[in-house]
């Protein structure tokens, strides 16, 4: 396996006072997100150089953590994981203060747009607006470029030093095929980022006050990025727009796009100058003279879970690991630097603990520190960031769906409205119980099933009536709905209630129950259903025994949709 960042190995031995089982459990976090975000453990063992005992213990603890599920003989990367890179975006305030203008360029210029930040010699993105038809590859929130790469790092090479050119020549120089930016294709022979063709763009770039890529990724694929300074004029991020060549050459590229790139890294420059939302918290622990004040109870709810996972899983729950790692989720908005006493008081850990997590992962490099402020570094988004942001809706239902499955014996689905049809999108079957055989993309009608009943509740009222006008309401069975204003009230009763309970409408001897699924803005995405014999038992026992269940499933589905999609955007599909 590939080392994912070429800086790794160059990386000097840990301080002293470092946490050993945390650095571990970031190297198999790291090989699991580079081998795309699942791999037998066997390998991990071999990628990592530990030994067994040492990963199943690292894995026992980032499953406790939910940041990692095992499935059989694997381990797989899972979306929880998705809250450390969230804090640092969230402390970067890049993606939420500036996203909005660069997805309002991508609109008018109707191309790709994206925002990046330098990342040691590589160039890491933190937002993506992506517009892009021809078949050119597209870069994902978390993904990393070699700088002389693409159009940004030209861009931050601008504030090199002499150490920084070095140690780019070094991993040039170890790395001739970029294997470690496993984003990008490999760099072939007749090679369009060589020293000197670099080092003439940063000049370019330094003149002009912008930087183009011609086809430095693949062919076809050109790009123009600007640099957004904040108050104090250091670069803080780039702003590219991307197009490819079928549409604009890349001599055409700059004057079609520069004058609305110029006018959105002003607003962006804007946006950046402009006050916090609230003071940060490390000034306002500063100025009290001690940490956070009413932020004080996560800590003591990270001590109690600690408690817990200890007292549960004994040996096999590794408290200094899950204790490093909750640190660098206690960063955020408001929260992009904090002293020492409001990270240990927001962890619920000692000082000198937490001390010793903060130089540990100072020196892998996910914290940076001026000494006395810490504040995460864009390579946290190494760790399985730009895979799990890739998840769609059904993918991070899937292991839901079948741990509901496992508990209620009875088969379980998800679907989303399409029309007046609910479409299946996730299903883990049992016995077949319906008529027809239920696959991905089945098609029923809404009106006579569970998942479509909690699917209509979830629309307007105003446009449920008239949907339900317009509807052609066949008796499916003798037991099926179809006068309009019954079928009305009983959609408005499982709005009501919270779930949909369906009997033999859609099927003689076929009863479903289903939950909605909501977005991180309350809207109803999907439903969730567990379909059953009707015979078995009445709906009041079916209710009782599988209610509860099913909506865990639904809390546990929405739960990681909404870290999924805090910065990303989910795909229902
Ligand atoms: C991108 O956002 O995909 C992108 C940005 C800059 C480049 C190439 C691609 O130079």
């Amino acid at each position: 396996m590939t080392d994912p960042e070429p800086a790794v190995q160059s990386s000097p031995p840990p301080p002293p006072e470092a946490v050993g089982p945390l650095i571990r459990s970031l190297s198999v976090l790291r090989e699991l997100a580079s081998g795309g975000g699942r791999q037998a453990v066997g390998d991990l063992v071999r990628g990592t150089g530990l030994a067994r005992s040492t990963v199943d213990r690292v894995l026992s603890t980032l499953s406790r953590l939910g940041f990692v599920r095992t499935e059989g003989r694997d381990a797989v990367l899972a979306p929880r994981l998705l809250e450390l890179g969230n804090a640092y975006l969230a402390a970067s305030e890049l993606p939420d203060r500036l996203g909005p203008l660069a997805d309002r360029l991508a609109d008018e210029l109707d191309e790709s747009v994206s925002l990046a930040v330098p990342d040691g010699d590589g160039v890491r993105f933190v937002h993506q607006a992506t517009r892009r038809r021809a078949m050119s590859l597209a870069f994902r929130i978390g993904d990393l470029l070699p700088a002389e790469r693409g159009a940004p790092g030209a861009l931050f090479a601008n504030g090199w030093d002499a150490d920084d050119w070095a140690r780019w020549r070094r991993r040039r120089a170890a790395d001739p095929t970029d294997a470690g930016f496993p984003a990008v294709p490999p760099r072939r022979a007749d090679d369009t980022s060589a020293a000197a063709v670099f080092e003439a763009r940063v000049a370019a770039a330094r003149t002009a006050g912008w930087s183009l890529d011609d086809q430095l990724i693949e062919p076809g694929l050109i790009a123009v990025a600007m640099p957004v300074r904040d108050a104090d004029g250091r670069t803080v991020c780039a702003l590219s727009v991307v197009s490819h060549t079928s549409r604009l050459s890349a001599e055409e590229l700059p004057d079609a796009v520069l004058p609305r790139l110029r006018e959105t890294v002003s607003a962006m420059e804007y946006a950046l100058s402009a006050p916090q939302d609230g003071p940060s918290v490390a000034a306002a622990a500063t100025a009290a003279g001690a940490p956070t004040g009413s932020e004080a109870s996560p800590g003591s709810v990270h001590a109690s879970w600690m408690r817990a996972s200890k007292q549960e899983l004994g040996s096999e729950f590794v408290e200094s690991m899950a204790r490093g790692l909750i640190t660098l989720t206690v960063f955020g908005a408001g929260r992009a630097e904090l002293p020492l006493s409001a990270v240990a008081e927001a962890t619920g850990l000692a000082r000198a603990t937490a001390r010793r997590a903060l130089i540990t992962l100072e020196h892998l490099g996910y914290i940076a520190t001026d000494g006395r402020l810490f504040r995460p570094t864009p390579k946290v988004l190494e760790l399985g960031f730009a895979h799990l942001c890739g998840l769609t809706l059904p993918g991070i239902a899937q292991p839901h769906l079948a741990a509901l499955v496992e508990r209620v014996h009875d088969s379980a689905s998800m679907a989303i409205l399409s029309g007046d049809d609910i479409q299946y999108v996730a299903r883990v079957p049992t016995v077949r119980i319906m008529s027809v055989n239920i696959t991905l993309g089945t098609r029923l009608p809404a009106y006579p099933t569970s998942m479509g009943r909690v699917l209509l509740a979830g629309l307007p009222p105003a446009e449920l009536s008239a949907r339900l006008a317009l509807a052609d309401l066949q008796p499916l069975t003798r037991h099926t709905v179809t006068d309009p204003d019954r079928l009305l009230a009983l959609v408005e009763q499982v709005r009501a209630d919270g779930y949909a309970l369906v009997d033999e409408e859609l099927e003689e001897g076929l009863r479903s129950i289903a939950v909605p699924v909501h977005d991180r803005s309350g809207r109803v995405v999907a439903a969730v259903n567990v379909s059953t014999y009707a015979g078995r038992c009445t709906t009041d026992e079916a209710k009782a025994a599988l209610l509860p269940a099913l909506r865990e499933a639904a809390w546990g589905i929405e739960a990681d949709l909404h870290v999924a999609g805090r910065y990303a955007r989910i795909p229902v599909l």
